[in-house]
């Protein structure tokens, strides 16, 4: 269960306080004796990463910020403190819980609270009451002590809100989510958070000839959808929409070119990049963020059903283009390519896609990085890397040269889906290109969603990876906006 949230101008002292101090100074306001003075004195000198105190009626925890330069670094130290803290919290069971600062900046509990709330998530609705880990969802209400203005603390919980739904779609397995289903949970967050979803089922997706995405479903007994998610507030300071598109691949077994060995194995999280642009709509929605932002989800399995699309084959996408496909396992490009020429129609400032893509991003960056191409204003990158460092989910560039297109031609048709064993991501994006006629920028992030073990809170299996990135991207752009008014 996920803490609530609350702000507060006082500490009462029967309260349990994590308090967050910059320097060895111990706050008179936390009332300890001179006792526990002298004890976490000693234990600063020890340079531990927290300080304990358990009193018989409270427990304190001190946590001395490390003298570090870069701030992005310390922020994400922070967040880092409180998934090693987490397990320690959750067993004192606590119902309230104050968190505090001194001589430090005054987000700090912001940064740590985030941490915090992104450790406690856990999946649990489909263990049986007996098999529930009571301790971790023993409700807390969390209280922020400290001079952090409203919209800031509106935005932590609407965007940890995000953070808990899209693990929640990421993590079902694909007998509770196909693509239908998909697309009412979608539903049913665009009503709660103020923005708008229009579903296009198969007969329209047929009427519109999205032949990538009706490709990818003839293995499929369960039809595809197309979800349209608009948040365009009365304000909004863009004339041109900002297009999110998503990759809704609710499994993907690889389709006839099927999946050998393990590699099958969490393919029902290859539908992350969706589930993190609903993620990112719903919190500029709640935030009333004033800027116009569309998402586009095609969404279907990639199965080898008896009438499942074949290597060979050749298809027409919803562009006219014709595409030869030499594999049926590189099935997101097509879903996403035809989202890509249909974002068109809103004449978009920028297109950004997000998607669990290639195992070659993985094996480039490994999961420390979403591996990024773009051929947008170099201005909306360096705004990206900027974000990527603030919430930690960091980007790295990839070229995207145009020789890399090559790769992709074909004897038969337009195009080719696939290119040689090398440069796999890059040749991906290249493909991506084609359809997007607006400026682009491709975040595959098939190395950072998938974790295999927690990376701090970035949980294993499904971690949301970009969402935070996104949502906070698409904020500064709105404040930019703002700025120049
Ligand atoms: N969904 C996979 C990519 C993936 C692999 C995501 C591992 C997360 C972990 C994608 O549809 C895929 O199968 N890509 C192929 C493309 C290849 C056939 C050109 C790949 O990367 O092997
Ligand atoms: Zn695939
Ligand atoms: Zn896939």
């Amino acid at each position: 269960m996920k803490p609530e949230i609350r702000k507060t101008s006082q500490i009462s002292p029967e309260q349990s306080v994590v308090c967050i101090i910059g320097n060895d100074h111990i706050p008179e306001r936390l009332n300890l004796t001179k006792a526990e003075i002298g004890y976490a004195q000693n234990q600063l000198k020890a340079k531990d990463e927290y300080i304990f105190i358990n009193s018989y009626n409270r427990c304190i925890y001190l946590i001395r910020l490390k003298d570090e330069n870069i701030h992005y670094k310390v922020r994400e130290e922070l967040r880092r403190t409180s998934y090693n803290i987490r397990k320690l919290i959750r067993e004192n069971n606590h119902t309230e819980l104050v968190i505090t600062y001194e001589n430090t900046y005054s987000e700090a509990i912001i940064d740590f609270t985030e941490g915090l709330l992104l450790s406690f998530y856990s999946f649990d609705k489909y263990k049986t009451v007996a098999g529930k880990d009571d301790k971790k969802s023993y409700p807390l209400t969390i209280w922020l002590h400290g001079d952090i203005a409203d919209p800031e603390i509106s935005w932590l919980i609407n965007l940890t809100d995000a953070v808990y739904f899209t693990r929640d779609l990421i993590k079902e397995p694909v007998n509770q989510l196909n693509a239908t289903s998909l697309a009412s949970e979608i539903k049913k967050i665009g009503n709660s958070a103020g923005f708008s979803v229009e579903v296009l089922t198969k007969g329209k997706i047929e009427a519109l000839k999205m032949g990538g995405l009706l490709a990818v479903n003839k293995g499929s007994v369960d039809p595809p959808v197309f979800c349209i998610l608009e948040w365009h507030p009365e304000k909004s300071l863009n004339k041109k929409p900002i297009v999110l598109v998503g990759k809704g691949i609710v499994y993907d077994t690889g389709g006839l070119n099927i999946k050998t060995g393990d590699f099958m194995a969490g393919m029902n999280e290859d539908m992350a990049g969706a589930a993190t642009v609903t993620g990112v709509m719903h919190t500029l929605a709640k935030c009333n963020i004033p800027l116009h932002v569309i998402g586009l989800i095609p969404s279907t399995d990639n199965r080898p059903g008896g009438n499942a699309y074949t290597q060979g084959d050749i298809i027409t996408m919803f562009n006219r283009m014709t595409v030869e496909i030499g594999n049926t396992d590189a099935e997101g490009r097509l879903i996403l390519a035809d989202a890509l020429s249909y974002a068109s129609k809103y004449s978009p400032e920028l297109i950004i896609d997000i998607a669990t893509l290639t195992g070659s991003a993985a094996m480039t960056f490994g999961n420390q990085a979403i591996a990024v191409m773009t051929n947008a204003d170099r201005k909306y990158i360096s705004l990206l890397e900027e974000c990527g460092n603030d919430v930690y989910e960091r980007i790295a560039e990839l070229p995207f040269w145009e020789e890399y297109g090559e790769l992709l031609k074909s004897d038969v048709a337009d195009t080719k889906n696939i290119g040689g064993r090398e440069a796999g991501a890059i040749i991906a994006g290249k493909f991506l290109e084609k359809f997007a006629e607006y400026p682009l920028i491709h975040m595959d992030i098939a190395g950072t969603e998938m974790l295999k073990k927690d990376d701090y809170y970035r949980l294993k299996n499904g971690s949301a990876s970009g969402l935070r990135l996104l949502s906070t991207f698409l904020r500064r752009i709105a404040a930019k906006y703002s700025d120049k008014k």
